[in-house]
Formats: structure tokens, sequence, C-alpha cells
């Protein structure tokens, strides 16, 4: 079975071609990059919308297959941005009402994890997920994948693009304030906020940036907020490793690039004899591969959905999903 994801919730229009054994065949991406400041959902969605037909021809063609020889088509249906999500769902809907073929719709966490155990092996990770607008600590239990921890107010890549903003770091802020704190030499004491298992960074990001004005120095600011958000983050999905006793750890999203965060969690999973997995960085982004590999598992579970069913959830949360692939 051949099946084709796409992915829309955010800055990223993605296009990824599957098959039931696990083969990607394509995967290809745009990302919408706002003019300044940050997304702005309609401007983003216009951008899914105008860029759909021209990524879907170029997974085609990667794949060498024609549109006839997809069996399935899937698509980010939550969480995310309302218009961009709407955007995502109305090109699979015309897909497979054109082709006659089923639809499912895909919760964007748990195809993040889905995509990572098949890209890495791991079984049954305790997966840190962080990027620009999601920040969870997931691991499955009792039947579904639950958020042991997450963020209450911003995510942390959010924190960190933003703070780059402020302080006039250039885009992309995360890659830049990763080289920057590698010139850093003195720590800062900045807020650390770890609520019971969540997370806060705001107060972090404030803090961080009030601190430039009043002259500290950026290098060190760089390092210091590092520091503080991946300690914090490292906490809670240590405290989520020893509580459920798993064996294994996974990173994934956008800030998975970050080598400082990947040395401080793999160090944590040492210490509990957990082995460490980071899916190569094209899979750890939003793309439209993962949407299309879980978009398999749920249909050869059992999962169906009719056209007038395929509606988006903004705030579909992990835990509300059905997993029948993993009871
Ligand atoms: P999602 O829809 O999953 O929230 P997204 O739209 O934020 O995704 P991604 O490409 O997954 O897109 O992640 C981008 C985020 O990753 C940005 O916040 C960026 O600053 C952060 N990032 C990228 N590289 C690094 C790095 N080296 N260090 C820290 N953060 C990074
Ligand atoms: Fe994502």
């Amino acid at each position: 079975m051949l099946c084709v994801g796409i992915e829309g919730t955010a800055h990223t229009f993605g296009v990824g071609i599957v098959s039931s054994e696990g083969e990607i065949l394509a995967n290809v991406s745009r990302a919408y990059r706002p003019p300044e400041g940050g997304i702005h959902p309609r401007e983003a969605a216009r951008f899914h919308a105008a860029n759909a037909k021209a990524v879907l021809d170029e997974a085609l063609t990667a794949a060498g297959i024609r549109l006839s020889d997809v069996d399935l088509f899937a698509f980010s249906a939550g969480p995310g941005l309302g218009p961009c999500l709407r955007t995502a769902a109305t090109a699979a809907r015309a897909l497979a009402a054109r082709m006659e073929k089923p639809i499912v719709g895909v919760n964007h966490c748990v195809a993040h994890v889905e995509i990572g155990r098949l890209l890495t092996g791991a079984v049954d990770p305790v997966t840190l997920y962080v990027s620009g607008g999601n920040t969870q600590v997931i691991a499955f239990d009792a039947g579904r994948y639950r958020v042991f921890g997450e963020t209450l107010d911003i995510p942390v890549g959010n924190c960190f693009d933003v703070f780059a903003r402020e302080v006039g770091i250039p885009f992309p802020g995360g890659p830049n304030i990763e080289r920057l704190a590698r010139e850093g030499k003195r720590y800062i004491p900045l807020p650390y906020v770890v609520k019971g298992m969540d997370l806060s960074f705001s107060g972090l990001m404030t803090e961080a940036t009030r601190k430039y004005r009043s002259g500290v120095d950026l290098r060190d600011l760089c390092f210091s907020l590092q520091e503080t958000a991946f300690a914090a983050l490292v906490e809670v999905t240590e405290r989520a490793v020893a509580h459920i006793e798993k064996r294994e750890v996974m990173l994934t999203g956008g800030v998975a690039a970050n080598g400082r965060l990947r040395e401080m969690l793999g160090m944590m999973a040492e210490e509990h004899k957990a082995k460490f997995f980071v899916p190569p960085m094209e899979f750890c982004v939003d793309n439209g591969a993962m949407i299309g590999w879980t978009g398999i598992l749920a249909y050869e579970h059992g999962v169906r959905q009719e056209l007038e069913e395929t509606v988006i959830n903004q705030r579909w949360r992990t835990e509300q999903v059905d997993v029948p692939w993993r009871e």
C-alpha cells in the first residue's frame, strides 16, 4: 500500500510518500517564512495553498509514481493553526475524492513519535518533542500516548526565536543562539521553572531579554538561556523515564538539531541505562512522511473515516488519539 501524507500544521507544507513496508519514497517540504515577526496563520495557509500542487508533483516525481498508484491519503488534522490545517485537509479531501481512495486524519505529535520509531528502531521510548510550536514529553502507557509533561505557556523553540528577535540575533534564531552559546563563558542565573511535571519558558525569555538590555554579554546570555531551558527539559524527561521505567529516550522536533541538548539528554539516558535516539533532522522537523507513515499504521489497524468526518482539531491532544497499532 502507498500513502501520500500531507503535513500543514504551521510553517511547513510537506508531502511524503510512504509504503506499508515503511519505505519512504519521497519527502518534499516547503516552509513559509514570515517577512518579519511571528507567523501569520492566514498568510501561512495562503503559502500552503499556493505551493500544494508543486510540492505534490515534486513528491510524485521523486517517488517515480503516478497519483493513480496511491492507495491512501493522510493529512495532519491537528494540533496546529486553523487556517493551515484547513488548507492541508482540503488538499487531502480533494485528492481522496477525485481518486476515490480512503482518507485518514493524523495527529501531528503522534506522527513525530511514529516516524522516529520507524527510522531509529526505538520500540517504546520516552520522547521529548521540542519545536517552535510544541514542547511535550510523550510516552506510551496503558493503551495511549500520554503527555507526561509539557509547557504551560510558550514552547521552548518559540522562547529562543522570540529572544533572538528581541535582541537582534538574525533568523534562524535557534542555530544562531547555539553558535553564540559556544562562546559563552559565564553562567548568568535565569528563571528555571518546573511545576510538577510541567514547564514554563515565558519568564525565562523575558528575563533573558531584560538582562541583555541591561548590558549583559550576549554570548553569556545565549549560553545561560540554553543551559537553563535544557536542564528543565532534561529534568522532566528524566522523571518520566524513572517513573514509567522505560529503557529508551528519543529526541525530536526542530530543537533536536541542538548539539548541547543532545549531549545533555544523552547523558541522562546513559545514567538510566536507556538507549538514546535522534531521527535524521529531515524527519525531526515537520514533514509529510511522518503523516503518511502514521496514516498507514492507522488504516492498517482499522481506522476509517468518511470524507465528512475528516474534521480538523486545532487542539487535538496527544492522549485523545486512538492508537490501535500499539495495543
Ligand atoms: P512544530 O509544528 O512541530 O511546532 P515548527 O513550525 O516549530 O514545528 P520545526 O522546524 O520543527 O518547525 O522547528 C523549528 C524550531 O526549532 C524553531 O523554534 C528553531 O529556533 C528551533 N531550532 C532549530 N535549530 C535549532 C538549534 N540548533 N538549537 C535550538 N533550536 C533550534
Ligand atoms: Fe511538529
